[in-house]
């Protein structure tokens, strides 16, 4: 069912200093920050070259990485996002199997512009893990 590993998403307290250290440590590329508000976050993305490093920062009142940042403070590993090629489909098989989907199960648009959803953590021992439908290029 899995594909390629998509992005690790890191949840930080702050971007800016986020960013930095990653440039001037690790000499990482950095994206301009995207606002991504109906998600509650702001995100900069770190390609590197087998996969996508994701700094999260809370955006707006009530995020979902807000209460992440309670438990975590100053930050931590958040998610892993892996590809599927019809996320329904994935997502059907996975209920089918007695997972759990968060919210309300249908999907929704994520960073990259592809529909992504998520899955509890509770039925994958503790590791949120993130579904983005990749369509095959042909
Ligand atoms: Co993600």
């Amino acid at each position: 069912m899995i594909g390629k590993l998509n992005h690790v998403a890191l949840v930080v307290s702050d971007l800016e200093a986020a960013c930095k250290s990653w440039q001037h440590m690790l000499g990482a590329q950095l994206s301009e920050p995207q606002a991504l508000p109906e998600h509650g976050v702001t995100v900069v993305f770190i390609d590197v070259p087998n996969t996508r490093i994701e700094l999260l920062e809370p955006l707006g009142d009530g995020s979902p990485v807000s209460r992440f940042l309670e438990k975590h403070v100053g930050g931590g590993m958040h998610h892993i996002c892996l590809e599927v090629d019809d996320i329904l489909r994935a997502r059907d098989e996975l209920i089918g199997k007695g997972a759990r989907i968060l919210g309300d199960g249908e999907p929704k648009t994520g960073a990259h512009g592809n529909p992504v959803l998520f899955m509890h953590p509770g039925d994958f021992h503790g590791t949120l893990i993130e579904l983005e439908e990749v369509r095959p290029t042909t």
